[in-house]
């Protein structure tokens, strides 16, 4: 990764991270404490934040201004942060280990785990649409981006794949299959990362149209390394439960096509990812070098 690159990442996250920590050190009233705990415990246990940095980024690129889309970044890592408690419950992937701490229903029990994921899912949605009014967008581009973010989230997205990846009787005997799978649980919610952010900037159509292929080969090259490191990292560097995938029998890209194969499509989905976005000439530096790196990710 370049420095430019580097500086640019950690310049957003450090700035997001400051501002997800004073958001979470306020409690409103008429939340449950014990809900609010079990919100905050994962919303803070750190993590790469690439969605909401992608979001600041990507609206910065197009001439918009960081501070009046943060409600949205802050949005977008409310709904990983609900796939993430979720897809570690026993009911799921049955995982105790989670950016390097105890998952949440290890430490608050299932049932809080659960109401945890869905309350992050509504006030995803209900925390930018106060916030973004009160900054001034435009109805029309509000109900354009949170019609995108929403789209990402239930049975389009999040949901299905999540049903793809879990649901034995949903399998598809296809070597394509484990790409549907990726495209609808990971891709598509960091598609909406890009493309919020950008319409939220003020991007031209045929930016927002960039940034929807970007997003696409971004968050494939991403769920491919993911399945990779599933298998060649350790509990340390990832902060999560190596081996996973192969003691749960999932198919991945792995089972699929071996881990050399895999790492060449990891690849080329970046420098697919790089490509298009370049098309759209000035300002896109940070997101070719990006999805080229984030292709050699080691967590
Ligand atoms: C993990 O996402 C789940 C996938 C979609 C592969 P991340 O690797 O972005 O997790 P954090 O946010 O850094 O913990
Ligand atoms: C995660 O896929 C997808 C979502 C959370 C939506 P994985 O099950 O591979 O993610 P990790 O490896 O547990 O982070
Ligand atoms: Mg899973
Ligand atoms: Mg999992
Ligand atoms: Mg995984």
């Amino acid at each position: 990764m370049n420095d430019f690159v580097k500086n640019e990442l950690e310049k957003n996250r450090l700035y997001f991270e400051e501002q997800l920590r004073s958001f979470c050190s306020c409690k409103p009233d008429a939340i449950p404490e014990r809900l609010w705990q079990s919100m905050t415990y994962s919303l803070l246990a750190g993590g790469k934040r690439l969605r909401p940095v992608l979001c600041l980024q990507a609206a910065e690129s197009v001439g918009g201004i960081r501070e009046k889309v943060l409600s949205m970044a802050i949005a977008l890592e409310m709904v990983h942060t609900a796939s993430l408690i979720h897809d570690d419950l026993p009911a799921m992937d049955n995982d105790s280990l989670r950016r390097g701490k105890p998952t949440n229903h290890i430490i608050f029990g299932d049932a809080l785990a659960i109401l945890a994921g869905d309350a992050l899912l509504a006030w995803a949605f209900q925390y930018p649409l106060s916030k973004l009014s009160e900054e001034g967008f435009l109805s029309s581009s509000i109900i354009h981006a949170l019609s995108v973010f929403a789209e990402a989230i239930g049975p389009f997205g999040i949901c299905g794949g999540q049903v793809l990846d879990t649901d034995p009787e949903s399998f598809e005997p296809s070597p394509l299959f484990v790409k549907k799978i990726a495209l609808q649980k990971t891709a598509i919610l960091i598609k909406s990362a890009v493309v919020t952010g950008a319409i939220l900037g003020g991007a031209s159509s045929k930016q927002i149209s960039a940034f929807e292929n970007y997003g696409n080969h971004l968050g494939l090259a991403f769920q491919i390394v993911d399945d990779i490191l599933d298998v060649t990292s350790t509990a340390e560097e990832l902060g999560k439960t190596p081996g996973k995938d192969a003691k749960q029998e999932k198919t991945t890209f792995v089972t699929q096509f071996g881990i050399e194969e895999s790492r060449k499509m990891a690849l080329q989905e970046s420098e697919e990812a790089a490509a298009v976005i370049s098309s759209i000439g000035k300002n896109t530096e940070f997101f070719q070098e990006l999805a080229l790196s984030l292709a050699e990710r080691s967590r």
